[in-house]
């Protein structure tokens, strides 16, 4: 019997050393059932490595991972598939081979297969696509055919590396919106990687920032957003002005001139770039050697070389701890 209060992956004290570098140096996680998780950082900072354990890939020095209640082995290997930025399609093979693949390998009756190939191609936009070979697709078609093939099987976790990695800005935007819609369909887990903390907000129940092969936070985009733990999320996670007084605060949260309530923080400036860019203007700063940034709604009546009042509410600072970057 599935235990369905239990994780879906349960993850504790995982670690991965390549010689006597440690990729990945002791992380716990836990990811409910239908969740959409991302693991967000920047490059190196060990997310493939995690997401090759979680799949059965890689084997990890220390800790153990558990997928439906049962240790990363072959066993676990059935409930995990893996979507990567390079789609990893078979050229020789129609889009309907393809995804018929991983069905054919598990041993399904023949008389299911069809059907089931036909229906999730149907839920990809596909249908129309289904007696052409990869090379005759689109990126986008081609990354939904890897989609189409990992899904069709009815994985209980499914791990996507940086899947729209390879795709313009605008098929991504695109594919982001169907990718979360579809996860929502299937209900199926996704944990999904990526260096891009817009497609992540966009896309998660749930962001993990990771750091240096560690966890720095784990928070629904609203939490990582609005009380990031460390100045390395408030860095890494949107844009943040850190003051000389070990104080952080949003360009959002900057108020200028008139704007600046009784009882605000306060500081003299002068206006050093704007640019206008329709529903908000974006204001430099040069506060007394140091450099802000601020976002105020519409249009703003200052020139370049402007002296301004700058300043925020206290209740919209960060109360950040520090990073080793940072102190
Ligand atoms: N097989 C390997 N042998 C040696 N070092 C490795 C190996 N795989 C990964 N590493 C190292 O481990 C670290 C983490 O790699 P990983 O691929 O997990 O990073 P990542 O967060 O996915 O980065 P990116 O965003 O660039 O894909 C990197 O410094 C990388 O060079
Ligand atoms: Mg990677």
């Amino acid at each position: 019997m599935e235990d369905t209060q239990q994780p879906d992956v349960r993850i504790r004290g995982i670690v991965k050393r390549f010689g006597a570098f440690e990729a990945v140096a002791g992380i716990d996680l836990d990811v409910a059932r239908g969740q959409f998780v991302t693991l967000l950082g920047p490059s190196g900072c060990g997310k493939t490595t995690t997401l090759r354990i979680i799949g059965g890939f890689e084997t990890p020095d220390a800790g153990e991972v558990l997928v439906a209640g049962v240790p990363v082995n072959e066993a676990a290997k059935r409930h995990t598939r893996m979507v990567f930025q390079s789609y990893a399609l078979f050229p020789h093979m129609t889009v309907r081979a393809n995804v018929a693949f991983g069905l054919r390998m598990d041993k399904v009756p023949k008389g299911e297969i069809a059907p089931r190939v036909e229906a999730m191609l149907g839920k990809l936009g596909l249908a129309d696509q289904a007696g052409k070979y990869p090379r005759q697709l689109s990126g986008g078609q081609q990354q939904r055919v890897a989609l189409a093939r990992a899904l069709v099987t009815q994985p209980r976790v499914l791990l996507l590396d940086e899947p729209l990695g390879a795709l313009d800005l605008k098929m991504r935007k695109k594919m982001q919106g169907e990718l979360k819609a579809l996860q929502r369909n299937v209900g199926i887990t996704f944990i999904y990687v990526t260096h891009d903390q817009e497609e992540a907000m966009n896309l998660s129940d749930i962001i993990v920032v990771m750091e240096k092969g560690k966890i720095a936070q784990v928070g629904t985009p609203e939490e990582v957003y609005r009380r990031p733990a460390s100045s390395y999320v408030a860095d890494f996670v949107g844009e943040t002005n850190f003051m000389a007084g070990g104080v952080a605060v949003r360009p959002e949260n900057i108020l200028i001139g008139a704007a600046l309530p009784a009882g605000a923080s306060r500081g003299k400036g002068v206006v050093r770039a704007k640019s206008f860019l329709g529903a908000s203007t974006r204001i430099e700063i040069d506060a007394g050697g140091q450099t802000l940034f601020a976002t105020v709604p519409g249009a703003v009546a200052l020139e370049i070389g402007d002296a301004v009042e700058y300043g925020w509410r206290n209740e919209d600072s960060l109360n950040l701890t520090m990073t080793e970057d940072r102190k």
